[in-house]
Formats: C-alpha cells, sequence, structure tokens
C-alpha cells in the first residue's frame, strides 16, 4: 500500500478530486495516510475531517520556516508517507523538508509550467493573452514551481473569457490531471533523464 500525505492550505478541491480517485479504484494501491494543514480551519481540512480520515492542523505559530516544516515532516513520516502531495498548499518548503523526501513530494501549478509560476497564475496567463493555458502536476525541488515535469493538461482560453473563468475550466482539469500523476508515480514505471520524465511502457 502507498501511502499518501496531502498538505494543503484553503478550500481543498484537489485534495477532494484525488480522494474520489482513489476510492474509485483509479490510483491503484494508494490510500491517503493523513491531511495537514497550515491553517486550522481551512475548508480542505474540515472536509477531510469528515471523510475520517486522519487531519492535522500544524499552524506556524510564529516560528521559523526550518521548525515548522521540520513538525510537518514528522507527522508525515510518523503516518509512514511515502508520497507528498501539495494540493494549494500556500507556503513555500524549506531545504530540509524537501530533501527529507527525495523526489517524493508533487505539487499541482494553474499553468503549464515553465510559464508563469508563482501566485495567480491563471490571471498572470489570461492577462498576458495566451490561448492555451493549462495546468502541471510536478516534482517538487528546491526552487519555486520548478521541478521535473510529471504530466500538463491544456486549457483552451475562449472568446468572452474572463480570468475566473478560464480558472474554473483550469480546475476541472487539474482534478483530473493530478490523481492521473499519482498513478503514474506511484506506478515507479518511469525514469528521470536530466529534467526529463520518461514513462517506460
Ligand atoms: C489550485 O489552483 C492549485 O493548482 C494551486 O492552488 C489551488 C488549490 O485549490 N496550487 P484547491 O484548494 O485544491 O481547491
Amino acid at each position: 500500500m502507498h501511502r499518501l500525505g496531502v498538505l494543503l492550505s484553503g478550500r481543498g478541491s484537489n485534495f477532494l478530486a484525488i480522494a474520489d480517485a482513489i476510492d474509485a479504484g483509479k490510483v491503484p494501491g494508494a490510500r491517503i495516510a493523513v491531511v495537514i494543514s497550515n491553517i486550522a480551519d481551512a475548508p480542505g481540512l474540515a472536509a477531510a475531517r469528515e471523510r475520517g480520515l486522519n487531519s492535522v492542523a500544524i499552524e506556524v505559530r510564529g516560528r521559523k520556516r526550518a521548525e515548522h516544516d521540520a513538525e510537518i515532516a514528522a507527522a508525515l513520516q510518523a503516518h509512514h508517507v511515502d508520497l507528498v502531495c501539495l494540493a494549494g498548499y500556500m507556503r513555500l518548503l524549506s531545504p530540509g523538508f524537501i530533501q527529507a523526501f527525495p523526489q517524493r513530494i508533487l505539487n499541482i501549478h494553474p499553468s503549464l509550467l515553465p510559464a508563469f509560476p508563482g501566485l495567480d497564475a491563471q490571471t498572470q496567463a489570461f492577462n498576458y493573452g495566451v490561448q492555451v493555458a493549462g495546468c502541471t502536476v510536478h516534482f517538487v525541488d528546491e526552487q519555486l514551481d520548478h521541478g521535473v515535469i510529471v504530466l500538463q493538461r491544456t486549457v483552451p482560453v475562449l472568446e468572452g473569457d474572463d480570468a475566473h473563468a478560464l480558472a474554473e475550466r483550469i480546475l476541472e482539469q487539474e482534478h483530473i490531471a493530478y490523481a492521473e500523476a499519482i498513478a503514474r508515480v506511484l506506478s515507479g514505471e518511469y525514469e528521470i533523464l536530466g529534467r526529463r520524465y520518461v514513462r517506460r511502457s
């Protein structure tokens, strides 16, 4: 059994999509071992609790990043997590945390990286005038929105769109992409060549 740890800060729709995909048998061998939030009243954490999943709030409480992250890493290790999934986790992770889970942390970002890293990626893309937008699931390294890309899904920008409508359309694809990327990574049927994620078939 593969044990996932989900980190979130907000509404948790990607977490719920992952949980639903697991329940539907679309992520073979996976279970969610724990959901952790840096925000005690994050709706996503409440949703995890309602589903009967282990859910923990670990707030910063004025601590340094490394200290806060060490507590999160310890909680993940206590739940024997072997893949960490960032699902709207709105804090940068310290190098120590990333080194504790080498190539075992995934993130989803609502743009076609390397375009539009950082906050409000959908608005950045919309205002730039792109005609194709999308989302990226990638391994997390020590640079923001930078690690090896596992999977991307594209979304057209339609006439009459605004940034909000575009973000909604991207989110639908995020929900498909994240579970699929997790299944791919857990299958172990890939290698990483430089920056390239290459599937073994
Ligand atoms: C998503 O757009 C995700 O790509 C980004 O943060 C947002 C989280 O949304 N990293 P949700 O909390 O999963 O609904």
